[in-house]
């Protein structure tokens, strides 16, 4: 069983897959702001789950490594926690780009630089940084979503260049380009758009690749959809 740390976990994907995974028997660190959201999750996965409230745009290290010490090493590191801003190019802010940067991007670059001594205790872990389509090079585009993709473009090549970077290591790092998932997320991005996957069932392949992906994937960027959008 693995020690695993999983961001956004108060509800959509990251909240079933943190559940699944605390439900498989792993041990589980639920991180988002929602400490009752997260109080809930705890609820419904028992013993094996502890959380964290920590807001990723301000991460307090000191906080989380207190909780980490008592895992002792990290398996692996779900960067799951998104935020997304629906704004046309021009209107989109300094501050518009900072928020967007900070959670999708720099949040979980600071999460791996505080976490790897303990990734690197583990026999072998593994980082999954969740993307988007609207990231993955080549896909459809969509208007208003242009710093949002960007940022998970941005860390789609964070994911290709830590591989390589940290392959001596023994962490492998990959990255999960979604397409659509009936969440609150897509409900903001294409409000009426009936999404061909549950939260449950992509949590359910999350969970399967987040323990087990690094067996067959190192510093890969892979979509996962079957629908555009
Ligand atoms: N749903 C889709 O169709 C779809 C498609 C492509 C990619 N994705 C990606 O899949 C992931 C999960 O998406 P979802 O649809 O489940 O989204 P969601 O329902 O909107 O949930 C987003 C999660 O991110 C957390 N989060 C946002 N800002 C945060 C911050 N500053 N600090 C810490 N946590 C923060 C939220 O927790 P708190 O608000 O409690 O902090 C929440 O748990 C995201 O990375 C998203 O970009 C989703």
């Amino acid at each position: 069983m693995k020690n695993i740390i999983i961001t956004g976990a108060s509800r959509g994907i990251g909240y079933q897959t943190a559940l699944q995974l605390a439900q498989q028997g792993h041990q589980v660190l639920a991180l988002s702001r929602n400490e009752e959201a997260l109080q809930q999750l705890k609820a419904e996965a028992g013993e094996n789950l502890d959380f964290l409230a920590f807001d990723l745009s301000k991460p307090d290290a000191n906080t989380l490594l207190a909780k980490v010490q008592r895992l002792g090493h990290v398996d692996v590191l779900v960067n799951n926690a998104g935020l997304l801003l629906v704004r046309p190019f021009e209107e989109l802010t300094t501050t518009d780009w900072q928020h967007m940067m900070a959670v999708n991007l720099y949040g979980p670059a600071h999460l791996i630089q505080i976490l790897r001594p303990f990734l690197e205790k583990s026999h072998g872990a593994h980082i999954l940084n969740i993307s988007s389509m609207g990231g993955f090079q080549g896909s459809s585009k969509f208007p208003g979503l242009l710093g949002y993709s960007t940022a998970k473009a941005a860390l789609a090549t964070l994911t290709e260049c830590l591989a390589e970077e940290w392959r001596d290591k023994g962490i492998a790092c990959n990255c999960l380009c979604l397409g659509a998932v009936k969440t609150e997320m897509l409900a903001q991005a294409f409000p009426g758009y009936e999404a061909p996957l549950s939260s449950e069932k992509m949590g359910s392949f999350i969970a399967y690749f987040a323990t087990e992906g690094r067996h067959f994937y190192n510093g890969k960027v892979l979509p996962v959809s079957v629908s555009t959008p």
